[in-house]
């Protein structure tokens, strides 16, 4: 059976991140994964304290409830992330989240927990869906040191009315496609 960890992190508990994710836990569960799903926004979690522990043991020191999801992806076969652009960025809690990331990779970046597939999930309020495409590339760029193979990146624009995802059919299927490809594949 496939681990699959999802991460929502957008405030709006049910605005279109969080329909987006739970069509792919849904699409990963209903193919028989089993999923952890995390809201960053309703966790207690602190910012990394850069302490470098990690740098000496594959794990962190902060015992906290990232502390408890970050076992959960060390060991899970794929990783959801899910952010709502703000200010032309990951919100706050996603980065801190990357930023916990740091004990999946050793000290020559290389990932000490395996490969696992990824989806990435972001929600803009612009239209222009290629907007913030070189800053999704950018990002990309350090999902290999966590050992994060990127196989979809599902973007929902219009996204202020939280309601814009679920109008959305074909958008809909990706997200579920992509949970039922994580548990599968
Ligand atoms: C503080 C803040 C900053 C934002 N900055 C941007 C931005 O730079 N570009 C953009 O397209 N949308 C921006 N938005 C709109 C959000 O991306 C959009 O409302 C969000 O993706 C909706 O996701 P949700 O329904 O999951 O909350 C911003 C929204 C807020 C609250």
């Amino acid at each position: 059976m496939k681990e699959i960890v999802i991460f929502n992190g957008s405030p709006r508990m049910d605005g279109n991140t969080a329909t987006l994710l739970n069509l792919v836990a849904k699409g990963a569960r209903d193919n028989g994964a089993d999923v952890h799903f995390y809201t960053l926004f309703k966790m207690k979690f602190m910012a990394c304290q850069s302490c470098f522990a990690c740098r000496l043991k594959d794990d962190c020191v902060i015992n906290d409830e990232v502390h408890e999801a970050l076992q959960k992806v060390k060991t899970a076969d794929g990783v959801v992330i899910g952010s709502p652009i703000y200010m032309m960025q990951m919100t706050g809690p996603v980065k801190n989240l990357y930023d916990r990331f740091f004990p999946l990779t050793d000290t020559e970046w290389r990932p000490r927990f395996g490969i696992k597939k990824m989806v990435a999930v972001y929600t803009q309020g612009m239209a222009d869906p290629c907007l913030f495409e070189s800053y999704f590339d950018y990002t990309a760029a350090m999902f290999p040191w966590f050992g994060f193979d990127l196989v979809e990146t599902i973007v929902c624009t219009d996204a202020n009315d939280p309601e814009t995802a679920e109008r959305d059919a074909a958008l809909k299927i990706r997200a579920y496609e992509a949970g039922r490809m994580l548990a599968l594949d």
